[in-house]
């Protein structure tokens, strides 16, 4: 699974990949193939295979003008298309030849060709029969630079890791598993990992988390990921925070199985893209201070599963009302935001599937945000999402939401009138902060019901690179 992207001075044997436009100077590099490609971009062909001897080149026609979103996503999808071809030539290295002027058009080739390689078989007998060969890509005497490769290979890393956690069912990833796949991780990429014990969760009184876990034949995690370079740019952390509930059942207030609790192994893509996050940043070596906190727990029932109309006391000390069990991402998610307080944070993102509500909103092909973070943080983060295509969509945190999370019994409910269900939801959130803010709900693009060119059906490991390149860029 997955490729390493290298530069290289001359090709080996490989699949031969030209990238060029209609702009490009081919004509000196593939002139016996004129008429071809001149016929090909004439019919705005996307890929062209040429005989060269006895064996195969391709050429991937692009438009080097990147205007929009929609053009860089297009490079993405092309590069796709190629993956599709090199895998059923069975071939361990695909040789890219950027005849473009830019060399961003072959990064972007590199994200959505790398992201393409994505397999998810380990459980399966036939696993070697059904995989693709591919190893490499390689950039041969391309201008792209030595750490644009490093962050390249570090984000699909990345990217790929977060898909596997998400991937894998409760069966083989419960709220230990989970903390132990981040201890081999930070061993791996270099970030450092503290992970509080269910006695230490206790003895903190972090009552959400406790309240959610209360059903479960499992202990609960509260993992601390941090990633503190030499000279840091930013004097205080960015705190990222993760949903980790390994599997929702709805607990008490139980969901029903056809797509609704039969997708829920997924429910704590939100932890995972945040390690994720965490995981490139090592890797590539950026200069910003980052912790990410995951507090992590299936949310099953049980005879001592906790239930509606039960209040529980929350890490900082605010009563829930809990008015319906399966809106626990929120309560272990305040614990966690709390939490968060004693780092003085300069900015924090949560990221979570945390209501159905967001993906009625906004479908699969986008997140729905919300804060109380400068109007540029807000701008900057929409920047990288169309960078990355990971788009997001901003909603507003207006007081009169807020109203209907009121309890007359404690200090809040955790249900809300089911309207507008992604803000009340982060409304709910909002009273456990103190700081600059973003709250990221990936409930409907994080585990998609059929692939989408380079994102596989099941786990798509978003976030991970739309906020590795809101840090890179973080001023
Ligand atoms: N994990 C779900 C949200 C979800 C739904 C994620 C669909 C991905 C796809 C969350 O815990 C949940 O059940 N939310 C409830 C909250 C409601 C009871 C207030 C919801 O959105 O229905
Ligand atoms: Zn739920
Ligand atoms: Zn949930």
């Amino acid at each position: 699974m997955g490729v390493i992207f290298k530069k290289v001075k001359e090709s080996k044997a490989g699949f031969d990949l030209y990238l060029l436009s209609a702009k490009s100077a081919w004509k000196s590099v593939l002139s016996e193939y004129k008429a071809s490609i001149e016929a090909g971009i004439e019919k705005k062909r996307q890929v062209l295979t040429l005989a060269k001897g006895d064996r195969l080149i391709y050429v991937g026609i692009v438009s080097e003008e990147l205007k929009s979103a929609e053009d860089s996503e297009a490079i993405r999808n092309l590069a796709h298309s190629v993956f599709n071809m090199a895998k059923a030539e069975e071939s361990k290295r695909v040789n890219l030849h950027n005849l473009c002027k830019s060399n961003e058009i072959s990064a972007l080739f590199a994200e959505g060709f790398g992201l393409s390689t994505y397999e998810f078989l380990h459980h399966r007998k036939d696993q070697e029969k059904v995989a693709h060969q591919l190893e490499e890509l390689c950039f041969v005497d391309d201008a792209i630079s030595a750490k644009k490769i490093k962050e390249l290979n570090a984000q699909l890393d990345a990217t790929m890791w977060a898909r596997d956690l998400v991937n894998e069912p409760l069966s083989h990833m419960t709220a230990m598993d989970l903390a132990k796949a981040f201890e081999a991780k930070g061993k791996q990429s270099g970030f450092s990992v503290d992970v509080l014990s269910k006695k230490k969760i206790q003895s903190l009184k972090m009552g959400g988390l406790l309240a959610v876990n209360k059903g479960s034949i499992d202990p609960p995690t509260f993992s601390i990921l941090e990633w503190k370079p030499k000279k840091a740019r930013n004097k205080k952390p960015v705190v990222l925070v993760g949903k980790g509930v390994v599997y929702d059942t709805g607990g008490l207030s139980l969901k029903p199985t056809p797509n609704s609790m039969d997708l829920m192994k997924s429910d704590m893509a939100g932890a995972a893209m945040m390690a994720g996050v965490i995981s490139a940043v090592a890797q590539a070596d950026l200069d910003v201070h980052v912790i990410a906190l995951i507090p992590a727990s299936d949310n099953r029932p049980s005879g001592n599963a906790y239930v509606p109309g039960d209040i529980i006391t929350m890490f900082d000390g605010t009563t829930v009302e809990v008015l319906n069990t399966d809106a626990e991402g929120r309560l272990l998610l305040a614990d966690a935001l709390s939490y968060a307080k004693k780092y003085d944070p300069q900015l924090v993102f949560d990221a979570a599937t945390l209501t159905g509500a967001a993906v009625r909103a906004v479908g699969t092909f986008a997140s729905a945000i919300m804060g109380t973070a400068d109007k540029k943080v807000i701008e900057q983060l929409q920047e990288s999402g169309e960078r990355t295509y990971e788009r997001v969509v901003p909603f507003p945190l207006w007081a009169d939401y807020g109203k209907e999370m009121k309890s007359a019994i404690a200090d809040l409910n955790n249900l809300g009138s089911g309207l507008a269900g992604q803000i009340t939801a982060g409304k709910f959130l909002e009273h456990f902060t103190d700081y600059p803010w973003v709250h990221i709900d990936i409930a409907g693009p994080s585990f998609l019901p059929s692939a989408n060119t380079y994102r596989p059906k099941g786990a798509s490991g978003v976030g991970v690179r739309l906020l590795f390149d809101f840090l890179k860029n973080m001023k």
